[in-house]
């Protein structure tokens, strides 16, 4: 494993230094119409899974440049745009100006200490997966169950390891990891690794689907939660 992986803080605050190498690591591109688009999408698997609603306070795990925050944000009560880098921050507020139900929290890269305990309706955490360990997406899930209200719901999504397309891409890491191991490298999922922290973090309700490149979950705080 490269060791600076985990130290996720540096590894993303050195990506996203300009506007542009922020776009770049967090899509690929920087074309913003591509850009909406992509958000676009996001926003109609979250109305499909977790669905959204007026009264719901909405959290983002890894916002980035508030890609999805910008198409999330008119219809709920509150978006909160978490990540651990301060630049992806920085450049996320400068985009969202104007947006008078939106803010922003750096986190660590490992838990959501700052937000407390059943506050929020909705977690999500897109295209994040990828660039964590096992135990630090984990990690996420729990945390997530902790600052949803009972009834509240959470969305997780990554690569899947176990399609073609995923795999296409897994290979081409092979080649990538032969000559060079950048610590942000996509590392991918699979349905039964979802289906797994979903019910050991003790989300009920749970489902986990597949589209050609992508594995995603999704499932509900239980109402009265177990000791
Ligand atoms: C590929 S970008 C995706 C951004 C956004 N979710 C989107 O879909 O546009 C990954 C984001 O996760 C953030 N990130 C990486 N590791 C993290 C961690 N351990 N905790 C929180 N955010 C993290 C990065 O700073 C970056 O903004």
């Amino acid at each position: 494993m490269n060791e600076s992986r985990r130290d996720y803080k540096t590894v993303w605050t050195g990506l996203s230094g300009s506007m542009e190498d922020a776009y770049l690591f967090v899509s690929g591109y920087t074309d913003e119409e591509k850009f909406h688009s992509a958000s676009e999408d996001t926003l109609g698997i979250l109305l499909e899974t977790v669905g959204l609603r007026e009264a719901d306070v909405v959290l983002e795990i890894g916002c980035g440049v508030g890609r999805v925050g910008t198409v999330i944000s008119p219809f709920v009560k509150e978006w909160i745009g978490c990540d651990v880098s301060p630049n992806m921050l920085r450049h996320a507020r400068h985009r969202l100006i104007g947006l008078d139900n939106v803010r922003f929290q750096e986190i660590s890269g490992y838990d959501l200490k700052p937000i407390a305990d059943a506050s929020v309706d909705v977690v999500y955490t897109t295209v994040v997966f990828m660039h964590l360990e096992e135990w630090d997406r984990y990690a996420y899930v729990l945390e997530a169950l902790r600052v949803l209200r009972p009834g509240g719901r959470f969305y997780c999504d990554n690569m899947n390891l176990a399609s073609d397309e995923g795999w296409a891409v897994f290979e081409e890491g092979l080649k990538l990891i032969r000559a060079k191991r950048p610590p942000q490298i996509s590392k991918f999922s699979t349905v039964p690794e979802f289906e797994t922290y979903l019910q050991r973090a003790g989300f009920t309700d749970i489902h986990v689907a597949t589209r050609p490149m992508w594995v995603y979950g999704w499932g509900t705080k239980p109402r009265a939660v177990r000791a």
